[in-house]
C-alpha cells in the first residue's frame, strides 16, 4: 500500500490539529527569528494602541503560517476572520468579508498568491487607506461608491512570495520568512503534542519521529498520530523508540523522512530519465501526481536536503539522492 504522509486535505484530524496548536508566542516552538521580530512589532503596536501593520508570511507548507496568524490575533487581543485566495472569486466576496471586520481584527488570507489581479486591486486601497472602492450598477448607471472600513491587519500567507505582484508585496509592512525546523525544535513539538494527547513519547521516540518529519511540524504531528495508533493497538500507554521506529517503517517513511511519492519521483528521474534534466510536468505525468503539488509540497524539501537540483533545463538528481536510494551512478 502506498503511504502518503504529506496530505493537504482537510478532514477530522485537521479539526483536532486546531486544539493542539499553540495559542501564544510563548507556546510556539521554533522560528526564533520570525517570532522575535513579530513579538517586537506586536508590543510596539500595543504600546501605541494602533493596529499591527499588515504581515506577509511565506515559506513551504506545514511550517505554521495559519498558527502564527491566529497567534497574532490572540496576542493583539482581536478577532480573526479567515479565508483563502481561491475562495475570493468576485469583488463582492472580498467586499463582504472586509465589511464584516471589527476594528483591529486580523483578516487572514491563505494562499494569497492565488488572488486574481482584479481582486488585488480592490485590496490596495483597503490595505492603505482602510476604504473600499466598488462599482455598483452597470452601463450608464454604473457609479463608484467608497465604503470606509475599520482599521484591520491583513495577514497573508503564501508558499511562493515570488508569485505575489510587486504592488501587493510592497503593501505589507512586515514580511516574515518561515524556515524548516531544526531537529531539537521538532522533537520539542512532538513532546508537546504527545503530552496534549495524554500519550507521552519518550525522548528517543520524539527524536525518531522528528528525524523523519522533513523539518515540518504538520508532518511531525501526523506521524505522531499514526505512531499513537500503533501504540494504542499494542496496548502500550506510552511511546518508546522501538515502537516509534517500527511504526514509521511500516508507514514507509524512510530514515530521512521521504515517503513513497518522494521515492517514486526520485527513482523515476534515475531510471527513466538517466537523472535528468527533466521538466516538472514530465516528472508529474510519469508518476501520476499533480505538478503543482509536487512543486509546492514535495520538491522544496527534496531541494533543501540536496536530493534534487533545479536547473534552467529541468530537475536533476544529485549523487546524494543516488546514494540514499542505493542506486549506482548512471542508473
Ligand atoms: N504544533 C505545531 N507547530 C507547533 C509549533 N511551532 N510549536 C508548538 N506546537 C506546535
Amino acid at each position: 500500500m502506498e503511504e502518503r504522509i504529506l496530505s493537504e486535505s482537510a478532514h477530522a484530524e485537521d479539526q483536532e490539529e486546531w486544539s493542539l496548536r499553540p495559542q501564544t508566542l510563548d507556546q510556539y516552538i521554533g522560528q526564533e527569528k520570525a517570532k522575535g521580530n513579530l513579538s517586537v512589532f506586536i508590543q510596539a503596536a500595543k504600546i501605541r494602541q494602533e493596529t499591527l501593520d499588515h504581515v506577509l508570511l511565506y515559506g513551504p507548507p506545514g511550517l505554521g503560517k495559519t498558527t502564527l496568524a491566529t497567534i497574532i490575533a490572540n496576542e493583539m487581543g482581536v478577532g480573526i476572520k479567515t479565508t483563502a485566495g481561491p475562495a475570493i472569486e468576485r469583488p463582492g466576496d472580498l467586499a463582504a468579508i472586509l465589511s464584516s471586520l471589527e476594528p483591529g481584527d486580523v483578516l487572514f488570507i491563505d494562499e494569497i498568491h492565488r488572488l486574481s489581479r482584479s481582486i488585488e486591486e480592490i485590496l490596495y486601497p483597503a490595505m492603505e487607506d482602510y476604504c473600499l472602492d466598488i462599482v455598483i450598477g452597470q452601463g450608464e448607471l454604473a457609479r463608484s461608491v467608497r465604503i470606509d472600513l475599520p482599521p484591520f491587519t491583513l495577514v497573508g500567507a503564501t508558499t511562493r512570495a515570488g508569485m505575489l505582484s510587486a504592488p501587493l508585496r510592497d503593501r505589507f509592512g512586515v514580511t516574515l520568512k518561515l524556515e524548516y525546523y531544526t531537529m531539537p525544535e521538532l522533537s520539542a513539538i512532538v513532546t508537546r503534542t504527545s503530552r496534549l494527547f495524554g500519550f507521552e513519547a519518550d525522548r528517543m521516540a520524539a527524536e525518531a519521529i522528528a528525524l523523519r518529519s522533513r523539518g515540518t511540524p504538520r508532518v511531525a504531528n501526523r506521524l505522531l498520530r499514526r505512531v499513537r495508533d500503533f501504540a494504542q493497538v499494542a496496548h502500550q500507554t506510552a511511546i518508546d523508540a522501538t515502537l516509534a521506529t517500527s511504526a514509521l517503517d511500516r508507514l514507509h517513511v524512510d530514515a530521512l523522512g521521504l515517503d513513497d511519492v518522494d521515492h517514486r519521483l526520485l527513482r523515476s528521474l534515475a531510471e527513466r530519465f538517466a537523472g535528468g534534466p527533466v521538466g516538472l510536468e514530465t516528472i508529474a505525468a510519469t508518476i501520476g501526481e499533480d505538478a503543482q503539488t509536487i512543486e509546492d509540497v514535495y520538491e522544496p524539501y527534496l531541494l533543501q536536503q540536496g536530493f534534487l537540483q533545479r536547473t534552467p533545463r529541468g530537475r536533476v538528481l544529485t549523487p546524494f539522492a543516488r546514494q540514499h536510494l542505493g542506486l549506482k551512478e548512471g542508473n
